[in-house]
């Protein structure tokens, strides 16, 4: 399973690039937001410190104003990935897009039939929001089961980036669900990092070890 994260904070990236379980990054307009810089500069210093797809999100609503947006994003760097939103537009610009060699990631995909429709307009990737989802007493989860079984039957060959991750269980269910990608907030990540038993273990050894050698190391 590859992890995203699902950040454009640079230090964050930074960290996790250097812990080495970054194999790319998904931002959207609210994260960039958060940042308070120019999306240009941002998305291309993200793209450059990460080997693995960057994706930046389209804002227009027609094929039209997609595809020309996503020409532009797709020259900033090599490993730019395009995020189109789930509507018929959307749909026509990721056609186009995918023809043309630009990788997209169809965006808020809330539904099986959504997911399905995405995978046959060509999508490179599909995000399904679960954590939205869970949040309005939806099973997010079951909608990552119904994708990987959907595109199983038919060879698709879309990856699942599951997004909108609440905490490390997400990850984990997708993990058992067969799901190629989560994309996961930094402070998620940190999460899956932690148990109390492998802290209180290092504790205990450490003393042991000083114990024995008169110090810690
Ligand atoms: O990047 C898209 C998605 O992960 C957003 O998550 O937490 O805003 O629902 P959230």
């Amino acid at each position: 399973m590859k992890f995203f994260l699902d950040t454009a904070n640079v230090e964050q990236i930074k960290r996790a690039v250097k812990a080495g379980v970054v194999d790319g990054v998904t931002t959207n307009p609210t994260l960039i937001a958060k940042e308070g810089r120019s999306q240009h500069a941002l998305i291309k210093e993200i793209a450059a410190l990460v080997k693995g797809p960057v994706s930046v999100e389209g804002n227009g609503t027609t094929c039209d104003e997609l595809v020309k947006e996503a020409e532009v994003y797709s020259k900033w760097a090599p490993n730019i990935v395009v995020k189109i939103p789930m509507t018929e537009e959307g749909m026509k610009a990721v056609r186009v897009l995918e023809k043309k060699g630009i990788r997209t990631n169809v965006t808020l995909v809330f539904s099986p039939s959504q997911a399905l429709i995405a995978a046959k307009a060509g999508a490179s990737f599909v995000s399904p929001f679960i954590g939205r989802l869970d949040d309005n007493s939806m099973d997010g989860m079951g909608l990552v089961r119904d994708m990987m079984q959907i595109y199983k039957n038919y060879g698709f060959n879309t990856q699942v980036i599951v997004a909108s991750i609440r905490h490390p269980l997400h990850v984990v269910e997708a993990a058992r669900a067969g799901a190629h990608i989560a994309t996961i907030p930094a402070d998620v990540l940190a999460k899956m990092w932690n148990h109390p038993l492998t802290d209180a273990g290092i504790k205990k050894f450490r003393e042991d070890f000083a114990k024995v050698e008169g110090k810690y190391l």
